[in-house]
């Protein structure tokens, strides 16, 4: 069976530009070795497309991003904008825009932790041992597309926060679904006590819950789940939450995979699927060579096993970046201070290690 893929590559900005090749790189090793065609096509977006074209998303970029099979992102902001609200075109619109164009609805983050790691985080091991977290981040909706205004003499601000049934219903469906497959255990994260929008959302979780009656499923509010996650990770299997309420849960959980650095996600919809780490474009360490590409790599295992349906391959590469962790090697974001000098890499020599186990 030959096996033929169109990826549109956007590497972005920050550190998106020295991760994101190791991610391609990657799907290339594979591919070469499998006898699969990846054909690769390069995108523009965020900062460095607003340089070059005057928009974060250009039309060509669009273009070819709602006709490849998948596409392969790094990540997006520059501090320029992070310190001028005042700017009216910004990376981050360009994120925002695909998004909605491609219909990307649920934003799929696993919180994964490699054993190797557990010393990484800032959490205590024997809290962290054993956790296994998926996210379903609403990604379409919320306050993040209503509508926005602002007073001419900047006295008032407003977001609106909005959630029709069916965006409820069909975050639910793909979140339940990924229960059955795993614990069948379920928790909606909201605000109920408050926010007639999360009403709703519970509202609609607890119907779609009857198609499910195998699954066990909770509702708890956001603030108890932002504590809840670092004083028991392990009670959670399956989480699905709104869009903002998920951007920020997923921030926090990270800690529990030790790093931001080694947290990929997929953002998928009815048709394409959108690949990226959770990790932002990091101007602080931009240009220095010391980024962890494992997210970048990770994402790109997430495309392998759930837009292509390679299951076998993703496995592998996971396994790859285990070993390479196994085998003591850290980018300097995962290395605690036992690990010596020597072990601690750049994301070049990171990339290399987990590209040669795949070709070994
Ligand atoms: C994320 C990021 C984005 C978001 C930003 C860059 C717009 O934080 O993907 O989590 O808020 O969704
Ligand atoms: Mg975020």
């Amino acid at each position: 069976m030959s096996i033929k893929k169109k990826i549109v590559f956007i590497p972005g900005d920050g550190i998106g530009q020295e991760v994101a090749p190791w991610g391609k790189k990657v799907l290339e090793t594979v591919a070469e070795k499998k006898g699969y065609q990846f054909e690769f096509e390069d995108g523009l977006m965020g900062h460095v497309a607003i340089e070059a074209t005057g928009s974060p998303l250009p039309d060509d970029t669009l273009e070819k991003a709602k006709a490849c099979d998948a596409i392969l992102f790094g990540a997006i902001g520059h501090a320029k904008y992070d310190n001028d609200p005042s700017l009216k075109v910004r990376p981050e619109q360009g994120l925002l825009k695909i998004r909605k164009e491609l219909g990307l609805y649920a934003n799929i983050r696993p919180i994964r932790l490699f054993d190797e790691l557990l010393s990484a985080s800032s959490i205590k091991a024997d809290i962290l041992r054993g956790a296994d977290i998926l996210f379903f981040r609403e990604l379409t909706g919320g306050v993040y597309f209503g509508e926005k205004n602002k007073a001419e003499d900047g006295s008032f601000a407003s977001d609106l926060m909005n959630y029709h049934r069916y965006e409820v219903e069909r975050i639910a469906r793909k979140a339940f679904d990924a229960a059955m497959t795993r614990k069948k255990k379920l928790c909606s994260v909201d605000k109920a006590n408050v926010l007639e929008t999360s009403r709703l959302w519970r509202d609609v979780i607890q119907e779609v819950a009857k198609e499910y009656p195998e699954v066990e499923t909770e509702h708890i509010f956001i603030d108890n789940a932002a504590m809840q996650l670092v004083k028991d990770p392990k009670q959670f299997d399956v989480v699905v939450t709104a869009n903002l309420f998920g951007d920020i849960l997923t921030d926090e959980a990270s800690q529990i995979a030790g790093s931001m650095g080694m947290l990929a996600s997929a953002s998928i919809g009815d048709e394409v699927g959108f690949y990226e780490p959770i990790h932002g474009s990091a101007h602080d360490i931009a240009g220095k060579g010391i980024a962890n590409p494992l997210a970048s790599i990770l994402s790109a295992a997430l495309m392998l096993d759930r837009s292509f349906d390679l299951k076998e391959d993703a496995d592998d590469v996971i396994h790859a970046v285990e070993q390479v962790l196994r085998e003591g090697y850290r980018t300097v974001d995962i290395a605690d201070k036992h690990i010596s000098n020597d072990f601690v890499l750049g994301t070049d020599a990171m990339g290399q290690k987990v590209v040669d186990l795949l070709n070994s």
